[in-house]
């Protein structure tokens, strides 16, 4: 039987994505109040990065921990992936090993071929196209603090990139409404605007933008892989900067999330991550929580 992947949000049902976000919340009530809970003793993740990371390394590592079990970091520059051993015959010899691997990496192609090889399931940890593992934070984040997602108005402002793609994908898994705010040039790829087109529009003017948003979000303008292009980006996204007066004029529940690393004067104001707004430090901390549950389900099947 071929094990369960993770490589973009369409990977989960609606069903089982809402219950995802519930059981993690109920595993984070368990850790507060210092409850044991090893359904992973013995288990082994394997960590494929390709690129840098802080957040996502270590909520993995501290989840398998906390689980019962062990995590192993790999990077290129120390393994034979990054000396040319095909990505077909790393999967098939990790996955005779470890009981579940996570990948960041470039191109989304290297994650889906991955997978086809693996015999145990597979996480995408960010592609350059998307990251489904901070839109479980994210959604978990928003239950906690303002109830169900469903129904509301999301504004993604800036980059049309793997988090922004990923929200397109999250609009439809958790029925929310996403409008999309950045420079000519820069919009998310067509094909899933035209996809997720019930769900998603694209508005130029950040103002008319933010009416009514119950969350807005942003990202860096230049990701990881584009540093070349910084300057440039820089020009293109000046006018989409989120502000305290960008949320002011939002709905009056209005929160703010950044994925992180923010660059403060950049796509966001020096001031905003310090706004009562602001929920960013609880959205990292649920980066080890969601994917917590997102790994008993994968591993053990349960739900
Ligand atoms: N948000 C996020 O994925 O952070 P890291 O790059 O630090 O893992
Ligand atoms: N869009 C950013 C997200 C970092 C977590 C990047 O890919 O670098």
């Amino acid at each position: 039987m071929s094990p369960r992947h993770f490589l973009t949000l369409r990977d989960l049902s609606k069903e089982e994505l809402g219950y995802l976000i519930q059981r993690a919340i109920e595993l984070k009530t368990m850790l507060r109040n210092g409850q044991r809970h090893e359904p992973l003793r013995g288990k082994t993740l394997g960590m494929i990065f390709e690129k840098a990371s802080t957040r996502t390394r270590v909520s993995f590592e501290t989840g398998m921990t906390q689980f019962g079990g062990a995590s192993i970091f790999l990077s290129p520059r120390d393994t034979q992936l990054g000396r040319g051993e095909p990505i077909e015959d790393s999967a098939r010899v990790l996955s005779r090993m470890v009981d579940a691997v996570m990948i960041r990496t470039f191109e989304h192609s290297k994650v889906e071929l991955f997978a086809e090889y693996s015999q145990v399931p597979v996480i995408n940890a960010l592609s350059d196209d998307f990251h489904p593992c901070q839109l479980l934070a994210d959604v978990q984040t928003f239950t906690e603090h303002r109830g169900n997602i469903k129904g509301k108005k999301v504004l993604w402002v800036g980059d049309g990139n793997n988090m922004c793609n990923s929200y397109m994908e999250a609009a439809q898994q958790f029925d929310f409404e996403l409008v999309v705010s950045g420079p000519e040039n820069y919009d998310p790829p067509q094909a899933l605007v035209d996809e997720f087109s019930s769900y998603v529009t694209l508005e130029r003017d950040i103002n008319k933008a933010a009416e009514g948003a119950h969350l807005i979000v942003t990202d860096v303008w230049a990701s990881m892989g584009q540093e070349e292009e910084q300057a440039k980006r820089a020009k293109a996204f000046a006018d989409y900067q989120v502000t305290r007066e960008l949320l002011d004029q939002a709905h009056e529940e209005v929160l703010f999330m950044h994925c992180l690393p923010a660059h403060r004067g950049e796509e966001i104001s020096h001031d905003l991550l310090e706004d009562p707004r602001s929920v960013v430090w609880d959205e990292a901390e649920n980066r080890l929580h969601a994917q917590k549950a997102l790994l008993e389900f994968l591993v053990t099947g349960t739900h």
